[in-house]
């Protein structure tokens, strides 16, 4: 039997990732396990045993069985959280449900997942609410510097300010309590993209205090594709409703989430095998073991590329972000273009994203990587 607290290329056989490749991409989509697809699959065949009992008169219970770990898992009232396909859909959830009027203001940052900032940038544009971009300074140098940008850009007139917990191209964790208290003491609503952190950092959704919280589990947490959670304190929740109205509207935020038509529940209710699998795993010694290999691959690529990374050591969690050693044209479409270069002709995953004006490359950390895998990309990159 696999030992599977010996983390390495050894626990590779867990997922079905193809021979060959080095994944360290896991943060882009996750990788789910052998075992929790086999579980999903189970969940599939019970239900195509007879959908129309299942989906009539079960769904709604074993979903809210399902709901009990994760909000144990993530330090919330059960009540107080449902699932959703993904992030994004919760995220336009809220944006789209909350009343912005001419002159009021929505806060997002230079480090706002681009998709999100396309929704912000929308919700804006329908309602009169103005967009305000706060610029967080890169490299950052520390949390101070993410405070201070944030405060300036704070009026009485925002009324929602969105928050990354890790932000997506620089791997930088943000301080999310102290951003909410201040967005909170400014007179916002405070919403935290957390698409990232479950099962990358330990979670505590009621102690951050936002007004929303919204994860993944289908990243860090080994849940199948296609599995995010909506955490709403108690007052916040009668403000948003799902993005398609449906047969719960005007029965409370969990059956209103519960059921937005008929779609595919299985990753919902595989969760709870993909939580016990991170578990298995080691779950906090997991976390900070992949912590620690991500800052000494960040470490090493800096140190050979004789680069930079996108902030202190200590503000990366399982992700480390670091400068190419490039030089030459500066641009999206380069880094697409490295992307897929690393992807196809040297079975690397990794993402390369165009931020503050330099190409960067984002290294994840899993159970299943090992130093080896980032010495292969360093020797790609290496300067003669
Ligand atoms: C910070 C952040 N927000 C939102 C998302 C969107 O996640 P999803 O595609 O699962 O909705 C991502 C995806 O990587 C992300 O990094």
């Amino acid at each position: 039997m696999t030992d599977l607290q010996h983390y390495g290329s050894s626990l590779r056989g867990e997922w079905p990732l193809a021979p060959g490749i080095t994944y360290l991409n896991h943060g882009g989509f996750g990788l789910t396990p052998r075992t929790v697809l086999a579980a999903q699959n189970r969940w599939r065949d019970k239900i195509e045993a007879d959908p129309t009992h299942f989906l009539t008169f079960e769904v709604e219970d074993y979903l809210r069985a399902a709901t009990v770990p994760v909000a144990t898992t993530i330090g919330a009232s059960a009540n107080d959280v449902v699932f959703v396909d993904n992030a994004t859909t919760a995220l336009n959830a809220v944006l789209r449900s909350l009343d912005f009027e001419l002159g009021d203001e929505i806060l997002i940052t230079s480090l706002t997942y681009p998709a999100i900032r396309k929704a912000a940038q929308y919700t804006a544009l329908r309602s009169g609410a103005r967009l305000i971009e706060v610029e967080i300074p890169l490299p950052l140098t520390d949390e101070a510097a993410v405070l201070k940008a944030v405060a300036q850009g704070l009026t009485h007139r925002t009324k929602l300010a969105i928050f990354d917990h890790i932000a997506s191209h620089s791997a930088l964790v943000l301080p999310v309590v102290a951003l909410t208290a201040i967005a909170h003491e400014a007179g916002a609503m405070v919403l935290i993209d957390g698409a990232h952190a479950p099962g990358m950092v330990p979670l505590d959704v009621t102690r951050i205090g936002a007004d929303w919280y919204v994860g993944n589990l289908h990243k860090w947490y080994f849940a199948p594709r296609a599995c995010g959670f909506l955490w709403a304190a108690p007052a916040a929740q009668s403000l948003i409703h799902p993005l398609a109205i449906s047969h719960g509207y005007g029965e409370g935020f969990r059956t209103e989430f519960e059921w937005t038509g008929t779609r595919d529940v299985t990753p919902a209710l595989a969760a709870p095998d993909a939580l016990a699998f991170h578990a298995q795993l080691g779950g906090a010694a997991l976390m900070t073991r992949n912590i620690a290999l991500a800052r000494d691959a960040g470490t090493m690529l800096t140190a050979r590329w004789k680069t930079e990374m996108t902030g202190p050591l200590d503000s990366y969690a399982a992700m480390a972000a670091v400068r190419l050693p490039l030089t030459g044209e500066i641009t999206a479409a380069r880094a697409s273009a490295l992307m897929r270069d690393l992807s196809q002709t040297h079975k690397i995953e990794a993402a390369v994203v165009l931020l503050a004006g330099a190409l960067w490359i984002r290294v994840a950390a899993q159970a299943y990587n090992e130093m080896s895998d980032y010495e292969r990309l360093c020797s790609i990159f290496m300067p003669t």
